[in-house]
């Protein structure tokens, strides 16, 4: 049907033989506001039939033709920039000025990609044998990076743009083919950056995206033989993919619980203003959002108050308007958030602000005096909720860091270098930010969680490396 978004495969946008589609809810309204296609298995097989045949001849491609075509799609995100920002308002309701930075940071991200794949895949190791015991100078080992074969790309909702080329982008710069699985809020979006591969030339079946219902098709997408790699970022589905893949390398970014540490000796006004970035922006549906602080008693109602005074600042209202505050994604997700913050209420938290909600839209809330059997203490609403909870030590805030089970980032808030660095020590946690709130960017810097956070590391020198596998070549002389 005419208003169902297609998939592209072969190099073609198609429509569905299963003439079924998917709706895509806007946020804020409500109401469907675009249909994406339910892709049939055949259709799934197909693709990565092509995407394996696409990899081999993409491989021979040399890397600086690879390069220039990253450059192109960059430059024709930028160009499309307002249209794809635009699905991203409707589908994910991120304010409008966001979408724009989304799609200009995904631009960014590909040429950046371009620039170090140059650099670093051009690189290779000769080893000599003389250095191992009994051997003599008689061989020369070559060894270099070779891609993966099709990796399979997972994106979660809340950055269907930017966390898609954040996987293709290094996919494909090493030689390899990409499949991308696309939100489904979210998908019209991915769909229109897909497009922008499209325009750039890229060969038949090399780029491919599918639109399915994930309780039917996932496990046959996420299990299927011709997948050499998956790079996933969302929730704890992260680790059910992850259990049931085969020997392939996987890159996971999966929750967080990302805790701020303020001592006693923090700039009080700098940790308030990024406890309210870190815990508010994209209403707080960022896997590095600020999703507990942990408050040294004697600064605690200071550091509150300060928080409180920002909150008020923060406008609430439709992604169209530039709102700081939107409506999170769906019912589902506004209903969790909901029954973590009435938990936290009924076992005697202190809700600093009325608890209000009008359809998805819920407004920011500090929940303070929190405790360990709260629920909130430990789970991540994904909403504009933070929770406070007061330490006596600084100990006491490192173990409740290191007894969650997600250990993506941390902050501390110290002016004390030694005190920071004996936190980020003690933190069994993927990155410690010192004096700042958590965040991936900038995009080139490492970018792992520990436990259930996550497998492997990101950014964009890593997951070139990641994507690609080494071989070696031995000359023996006679
Ligand atoms: O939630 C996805 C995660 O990668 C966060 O990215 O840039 O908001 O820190 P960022």
């Amino acid at each position: 049907d005419g208003d169902t978004f297609r998939f592209y495969s072969d190099g073609q946008w198609k429509r569905s033989a299963s003439g079924q589609s998917l709706p895509v809810i806007n946020p804020t309204t409500r109401r469907t506001q675009y249909n994406i296609s339910a892709c049939t298995r055949e259709e799934v097989d197909q693709m990565f039939v092509s995407a394996k045949e696409a990899q081999r001849a993409w491989a021979r491609v040399p890397l600086w033709k690879r390069a220039g075509a990253l450059h192109k799609v960059a430059a024709l995100l930028r160009q499309h920039k307002d249209v794809i920002a635009e699905c991203l308002v409707k589908e994910i309701a991120k304010p409008a000025a966001d979408s724009k930075t989304e799609v200009i940071r995904s631009a960014d991200f590909v040429d950046y990609t371009a620039e170090e794949g140059i650099r670093i895949l051009s690189e290779g190791k000769l080893l000599l044998p003389d250095s191992f015991p009994g051997n003599e100078r008689n061989k020369l080992c070559l060894s270099s990076r070779v891609p993966l074969g099709v990796v399979l790309a997972i994106p979660p909702f809340n950055y269907p743009v930017n966390l898609s080329v954040s996987k293709l982008a290094p996919a494909l710069i090493a030689g390899n083919a990409v499949v991308v699985k696309p939100p489904t809020q979210g998908a019209v979006a991915a769909l229109h950056m897909i497009h922008c591969f499209h325009l750039a030339g890229f060969p038949k079946g090399l780029v491919s995206a599918i639109t399915v219902n994930v309780s039917e098709l996932g496990d046959i997408l996420t299990t299927h033989p011709a997948v050499n790699c998956i790079s996933f970022t969302g929730g704890n589905t992260g680790i059910a993919i992850a259990k049931r893949a085969g020997m392939i390398p996987l890159q996971m970014e999966l929750g967080g619980k990302d805790a701020c540490i303020v001592l006693d000796d923090a700039d009080l006004d700098l940790a308030a203003a990024n406890i309210v970035k870190g815990g508010f922006s994209y209403s707080g549906q960022r896997c590095t959002a600020v999703k507990v602080v942990l408050a040294m008693d004697s600064i605690a109602d200071s550091l509150v108050e300060k928080v409180n005074a920002k909150i008020a600042k923060l406008s609430v209202g439709a992604p169209e308007t530039d709102a700081d505050i939107t409506p999170v994604v769906s019912e589902n997700s506004a209903n969790f958030i909901e029954s973590l913050v009435m938990d936290a209420k009924q076992r005697g938290a202190k809700l600093w602000q009325e608890y209000r909600r009008e359809g998805n839209l819920i407004f920011p809330l500090l929940i303070d005096q929190v405790r360990p059997e709260m629920r909130i203490a430990w789970e991540e609403p994904f909403g504009p909720v933070v929770p406070v909870i007061r330490i006596r030590t600084i100990e006491e805030g490192v173990h409740h860091c290191n007894s969650s089970r997600y250990a993506l980032q941390g902050c501390v808030f110290t002016n004390s270098i030694h005190r920071a660095l004996i936190v980020s020590d003690a933190m069994e946690t993927g990155t410690i930010q010192i004096n700042s709130a958590p965040a991936r960017g900038p995009d080139h810097f490492p970018f792992q969680g520990f436990r259930d956070s996550g497998i492997g590391s990101q950014g964009i020198t890593n997951s070139i490396g990641m994507m690609t596998k080494v071989k070696s070549t031995v000359i023996n002389m006679p």
